[in-house]
Order: structure tokens, then sequence, then C-alpha cells
């Protein structure tokens, strides 16, 4: 599969990794330019490529947000129409400044880079797992130990092909519910957040 990433940090950068490694095609962006990628693009070697962010967006079939959230509205709309956008965004105000609607649970940040996309579909994922246990922890299928990541969205089919990539890279797929639902669940501060939680942990975390 193509796969696009705005973001080539912590999360995106491992997300390209991983990505790659599994043998998808990769297309990584940032804010500066595909030329300060190319430390990245060496360091991951086969199948991943640096590009404007707008040339990303176009060359995914899935595309992957992961930015500081604050700058979720610099990411393009009209390229991600129709396409399956993943959200690993989390809003965390001292980063990212205050948003009332936010601060007081009217919505969630999920929900917000939707209404910015609105022919995109969204899918929220790898919101609750550290960067440092997304790159070391990946297991085979089947290992007991192998970590749940919970995803919401609003669309099976979307949903499913997340989990699919999520699967490739060493992880289970856990279906949380809707965006505006199963995103609260799972936002900094929630009891599952970054706990490391096999599958079944996870899906008694989310339902407690
Ligand atoms: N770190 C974690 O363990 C973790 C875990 C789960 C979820 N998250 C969430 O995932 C998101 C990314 O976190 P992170 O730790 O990976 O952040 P990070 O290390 O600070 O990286 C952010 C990346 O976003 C890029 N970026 C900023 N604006 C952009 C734009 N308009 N278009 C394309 N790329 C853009 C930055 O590029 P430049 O440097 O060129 O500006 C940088 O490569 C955040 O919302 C975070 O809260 C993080």
């Amino acid at each position: 599969m193509k796969i696009g990433i705005f973001g080539a940090g912590h999360i995106g950068g491992t997300l390209a990794r991983l990505f790659a490694g599994a043998g998808h095609e990769v297309a990584v962006s940032n804010s500066r330019g595909p030329q300060t990628l190319a430390s990245l693009v060496a360091e991951i070697g086969e199948r991943v490529q640096a590009m404007t962010a707008r040339d990303a967006a176009m060359f995914g079939d899935v595309v992957v947000v992961s930015v500081p959230f604050w700058r979720y509205r610099e990411i393009p709309a009209d390229e991600l129409a129709g396409k399956i956008v993943i959200d690993t965004n989390n809003y965390y105000p001292q980063r990212d400044g205050h948003f009332p609607d936010l601060d007081a649970g009217r919505t969630t940040s999920s929900e917000l880079l939707q209404a910015h996309l609105p022919h995109a579909l969204v899918v929220k994922a790898f919101n609750a797992i550290s960067w440092h246990s997304l790159r070391d922890r990946g297991r085979p299928a089947g290992d007991p130990g192998r970590i749940g990541i919970p995803i919401s969205g609003e669309d099976e089919k979307a949903e499913l092909i997340v989990a699919e990539l999520i699967d490739h890279i060493g992880f289970d797929a856990v279906k949380a519910g809707s965006l505006a639902e199963g995103g609260r669940k799972y936002q900094p501060g929630t009891p599952v957040y970054t706990t490391d939680l096999t599958a079944p942990e996870l899906r008694a975390g989310l339902a407690a």
C-alpha cells in the first residue's frame, strides 16, 4: 500500500520505518521541506522517500497525520478527499495552546480534524502508545505480549484497513467506537493511555 505521512518526528518517523519495513511504499513529509529529511530517508533505506506535504498527500492511499495538534489546520484538505486519514494527534494545551471546545469537552481533537477534512475518512490510531513502545514492542500475531492499539472512526471499511496496517507492524487493533465517543476513552489522562496493555486488557480498560 502507498502511505503518505505528515510529520517525521517521534511518531511519524517511527511509522515510516515500520511501514517501510513491512513492505509498504512510504512518502514522509514535514513542515520544512523534503531536503531536511535526507538523513531519515537514508537511515530507513528502501521503500521510503521524502516529499512536500502536498505531494505526500497525493501519494498516499492512506495518509497519516502526526503533527503537533495545533497545526492540524495546515493539513491540505482537497488532496485528501476520499482517502483514509490516520490521526495520531493528541491535544496538549501546554504545547498546543487552549482550544475552548476541547477544554470544555464539547468535542475531541479527532472530530476537529475530521471537520477540517470533511471528505476524508478519519480513523484515530496510534494516540495511546508512546513512540518508543511503537518502535520497540511490535510482536508477531498471536504473541501473548502483543500490545493493543485502540482505534476509532465512522467508516467500518476504513477501520478495517487501518487494523490490517496495525497488524502488519506488530500490534492488535482494538475498536473503541466513534470518533466522538471512542476517542475520548484513550486521550491523555485516561487510565489506558500509554500503558502498553494487551488487546484483552485494553478492551477491559476501555469498557471500564
Ligand atoms: N511522542 C509520542 O510518544 C506520541 C504518542 C502518541 C501520540 N503522539 C501525538 O502525535 C503527534 C506527533 O507527535 P510527535 O511526538 O511525533 O511530534 P514531533 O516529534 O514533534 O514531530 C512533529 C512533526 O510534525 C511535523 N509537522 C509540523 N507541521 C507540519 C505540517 N503542517 N505538515 C507536515 N508536517 C508537519 C514536524 O516537522 P518540522 O520539524 O519540519 O516542523 C515534525 O516532523 C502529536 O500530536 C502528539 O501529541 C505523540
